[in-house]
């Protein structure tokens, strides 16, 4: 397993302040940005795209900025998203005609490549495709909205997308997305996690420090 990177979700941030927002969750001890990219199509809201991104990195961000895209079609906006600075990008396989062939353009385009299963979305989406991989994105929520509760379901399918990763041998990280607070963030590391996104439950707290310091003790357990 490699060491867990704790990637806040800027959807419950304050976008009035995005900059300061995002400047001081790193400063408070998170790794990763993890980018929300809603289209009002795929998902029923409507986020960020490319410029926001860029404006980020504009502003100095230097950590890892991690897309997932939550639009349909992808390909058409994944070059967009290279060149904003993104340094990994997920999709929905639902999402795109050519799973295959999105990922081989992500890598292209020079970023990593993960995919995205939904909490209905079965394991054998990853047939064929898990070696391509950077990341697999579980959601734990059904995607669209921050603020939701976590699906209990979505330990099982941990574990067992943990078990098919092992068996590849390959650093694949396993990331968790939705209703992750620092509750259960603990039983969901047990279950295989080793990337936690996390949006209300950091921006929600006025101490982003004190909230990922605790993740950080629930997750070493
Ligand atoms: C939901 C998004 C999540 C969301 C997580 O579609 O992909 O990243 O912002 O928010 P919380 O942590 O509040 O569930
Ligand atoms: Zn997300």
């Amino acid at each position: 397993m490699q060491p867990p990177v704790i990637a806040p979700s800027i959807l419950s941030a304050d976008f009035a302040r995005l900059g300061e927002e995002v400047d001081a969750v790193l400063a408070a001890g998170a790794d990763w940005v993890h980018f929300d990219v809603m289209d009002n199509h795929y998902v029923p809201n409507l986020t960020i795209g490319p410029l926001v991104c860029e404006a980020l990195r504009r502003h100095g961000v230097t950590a890892p900025i991690d897309v997932h895209l939550m639009v349909e079609p992808v390909d058409r906006i994944v070059p967009d998203f290279a060149k904003a600075g993104a340094t990994l990008i997920s999709f929905h396989p639902e999402a795109s005609r050519h799973v295959h062939r999105t990922i081989q353009l992500i890598r292209s385009e020079g970023c990593q490549a993960g995919l995205v299963l939904n909490p209905a979305t079965p394991l054998d989406v990853l047939d064929h495709v898990l070696e391509d991989l950077d990341l697999v994105l579980l959601m734990s929520v059904n995607p669209g909205f921050g603020g939701q509760a976590f699906i209990p379901s979505a330990l099982d399918k941990l574990r067992r997308v943990r078990a098919r990763i092992d068996a590849t041998g390959k650093p694949i990280r396993l990331e968790i997305d939705g209703g992750v607070k620092p509750d259960n963030i603990r039983d969901i590391a047990a279950a295989g996690a080793d990337t936690f996104v996390a949006g209300s439950a950091i921006f929600g707290q006025p101490d982003y420090a004190a909230v990922i310091a605790h993740m950080r003790r629930e997750i070493a357990g």
